[in-house]
Formats: C-alpha cells, structure tokens, sequence
C-alpha cells in the first residue's frame, strides 16, 4: 500500500489548544478518509493515547500547550510504543527544540500556519514507513514461524529415524544372535547328554583326564559364543550411540563396520559384496552417522535385491578425487523408477509403504551427508541398478 492509499480509515491523535485551528484542520483530514481523535493539550493527548492505543496509528501534536506541553507528552508516549509515528505541528524553529525531537525519534514537523497539501504528504510518508515495518515485521514473525516448524519437523524426523535405526538394531542383533544361541543350546545339550549317559571313566587317570578334557572343550566353546555374542552387543552400541564426535579415519575402515552390522543378512539372503578401495585419504567424520548412510543405502539395496533370484551383488568403490573423497555403491537390481528419481530424497517417500517403509532412511541420509558433513549424496542408474554416489571433501 502506498500514496493516499495508506491514509485511509487510519487513525490520527491530534493534540491542539487553538480550537478552531483543529476544528478546521480536523474537517480537511476527514475529508481524507482520516479518522481524527481530538484532545486540547498534553495532558489530555496523553491518557486518552493511554485509553485507545490499539487504535491509535499516527499522532499529530502542537508544541506549545498547557498543562503538559507537546515535547513532554510524546516522551511518554514514546515509552509506551517506540515505533508511533509522530508529526509535530510548531510555529518554533529553535535548535533547542530541534534537538529534543531528534532525541525522540520524531518522523516529521509541519510549520504553522498549516499547508494542508504539505501536511498531507507528510501524512503519507510517516504513515508508508510504518506500513513498511509493519509488514517487516509480520514477514519477520512469519519466517521465524517457518523456520520453527522445519526444526520442529527436523526433530521429529530424527526421533523417527533413531527409532527406526533401533528397530534395524534389535533385528540386526537378533539375526546375528540366533547361530551363536544356537551353538550355547546344543553345547549344554551334549554337555547334558554326557552326563545322563554315564559313558565316561572317572575310575582311571586317562578317563578323568579324557572327561576334564572333555568338559573344558565344551566350557570354551560357550565362552568363545558367550564373547561373540558381547561383540555384537559392543560393535552395535558403539554404532547407535548419538554421540558427536568428529573422528579421522579412512572411509574404507567405516564401510566395513558398517557391513559387520548386516553382513549375516547379506550371507543369509545370498547378496555378494565386492569392494574396490583405492582411497588413500583421511576423512574427519561422524563416524556413527556416516554408518547410518552406508547402512540405509545398503539395506535399500538388500531390499530391491531380494526381488530377484539370484546373482544379487553391490560394489563398493572409493576413490580420491582432489580434494575429495568418492564412494560409490552400485546394485545390480534394476535400479529406481525413473518417475521416482527426483522424490527418493524427499521425507516420506517410499515404494514400500506396504513393507512399512518410511521413506526417511534416505532423505536423513541426506542430511547427514550435505548438512552435517557438507558433502554430496547423488544417485544415478546404471545399466544394472542404482548407483549412490558420496563425496566426502578431505579438507573439511
Ligand atoms: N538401491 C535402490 N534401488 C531401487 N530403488 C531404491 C534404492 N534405494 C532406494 N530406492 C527407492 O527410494 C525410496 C526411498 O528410500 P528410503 O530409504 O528413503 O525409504 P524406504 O527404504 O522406502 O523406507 P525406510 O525408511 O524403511 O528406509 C525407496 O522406497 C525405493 O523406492
Ligand atoms: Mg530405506
């Protein structure tokens, strides 16, 4: 809004002890469209902003009055609402007063006798820098609003994310448990057996001998599954501790923690990985973070494998690029749909809502890597499948 536009219905104190100078100049601003709340001095201008503030857009003052002078009262009206545009009417050009309204921040003076055309545009002006910074000011309340409900969302995705990493987790460790288990249960169950057999010779020396012998075999053997299944325990707990730690290390060295958390599905469903590390370079990383990436990427591509019945492979390359590190992880399942390309990364894509997919494993991945890690994360389709593509800058 801008011109006479923004003088319409708005709302003017105007503060003046010469009646009939107000009585006249009130007339010439009504016919403007302007609303005009009248007080006769300082005293007076004062309460009755007091009362009506919320209504009051402008206030138009005389300097010399009785009771409480002009200078005095937008002072305290300034205490109240710093930003009111104020336009002070005066026949005094002194500095002395000059000065005092510099120091209130008075937009603008209008001499008398009153040009009414000058008094007007003056009007305008003060009126359009406040519209302005209003505006600015509702632009401002709204970004921040946005910008408080992407970090709201944000926060919401990581919990969803950590719940799902723990999901993948406790099946994980379940997967990686069950041989183990399976190995402490028929242990105990031989160690069982031996003894309600009564096959054994404690008579002799080699009997005892050969029994203790026996025994302790089989007690290593439970501490050797006991140990393996610790480690799981370790190498997961290490992996889905949020912890913030920025570690230096070789790319390579965290593809491959990352696969010991799913190498026994891998085995189990017949996927064959092949790597090609050529990467000579460190990377300062969140080690645990970028795992989760590997792993998302990893377990998606698991997933589009199992559709098909055999010759399931990823490869894994990585490779210095300049100042950069590049990994690429390819799958030969046929790759993404081309429709699909572009919404992969978004929150809440998925192909497989029916699999409870939550289409977040990708789009955190994202984040993690372009965010928090300032590097790239693209995908592109081979002739066989899908190709991930990180690059990860060495300098960082
Ligand atoms: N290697 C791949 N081959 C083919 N399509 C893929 C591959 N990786 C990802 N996609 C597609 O990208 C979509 C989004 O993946 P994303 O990991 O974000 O979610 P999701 O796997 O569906 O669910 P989840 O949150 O459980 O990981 C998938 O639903 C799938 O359609
Ligand atoms: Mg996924």
């Amino acid at each position: 809004m801008i011109g006479e536009e923004v003088l319409k219905n708005i709302t003017v104190l105007y503060v003046e002890d010469e009646s009939l100078l107000q009585e006249g100049t009130t007339e010439t601003l009504e016919l403007f469209d302007i609303n005009v709340i009248c007080a006769q001095n300082g005293e007076d201008g004062l309460s009755t902003y007091r009362l009506m503030q919320d209504k009051i857009d402008l206030v138009l003052t005389d300097i010399k009055m009785p009771k409480l002078n002009g200078i005095d009262m937008i002072k305290s009206i300034r205490e109240i609402n710093k930003e009111i545009p104020v336009i002070i009417t005066t026949a005094h050009q002194e500095t002395n007063f000059l000065m005092k309204s510099i120091e209130l921040n008075i937009n603008a003076y209008v001499l008398k006798p009153i040009d009414i055309y000058k008094l007007k545009d003056t009007l305008i002006k003060a009126m359009e820098s406040k519209v302005l910074k209003d505006k600015l000011r509702k632009k401002n309340q709204e970004l921040e609003l946005a910008i408080q409900e992407i970090e709201k969302k944000q926060k919401l995705m990581e919990v969803q994310s950590r719940f799902a990493a723990m999901g993948e987790m406790i099946a994980m460790i379940a997967h990686q448990w069950r041989q183990p288990l399976a190995s402490i249960g028929t242990v105990s169950f031989n160690l069982k057996n031996k003894l309600l057999s009564g096959k054994y010779d404690l008579e002799t020396k080699e009997g005892r001998f050969e029994q203790t012998e026996f025994f302790n075999k089989k007690l290593d053997d439970i501490e050797g599954y006991v140990q393996n299944l610790t480690n799981t325990i370790d190498d997961f707990r290490n992996f889905f501790k949020s912890d913030k730690i920025i570690t230096k290390t070789k790319i390579e060295n965290t593809i491959k923690n990352s696969i010991k958390m799913i190498n026994k599905d891998f085995q189990t469903n017949d996927i064959n990985i092949n790597f090609d590390f050529k990467s000579k370079s460190d990377v300062n990383i969140y080690e645990n973070e970028m795992a989760h990436v590997f792993i998302n990427i990893l377990k998606n591509a698991q997933e589009k494998l199992l559709e098909k019945q055999s010759n399931r492979e990823i490869k894994i390359i990585t490779e210095d690029i300049e100042d950069s590190v590049k990994i690429e992880i390819k799958d030969n399942g046929g790759g993404i749909d081309k429709e699909n390309m572009s919404l992969i990364f978004e929150p809440y894509f998925s192909t497989k809502k029916e699999k409870n997919g939550t289409g977040i494993g990708l789009y955190m991945s994202k984040v993690i890597v372009e965010n928090n890690h300032k590097g790239k994360l693209l995908v592109s389709n081979t002739t066989e499948g899908a190709c991930f593509t990180i690059v990860l800058n060495t300098l960082v």
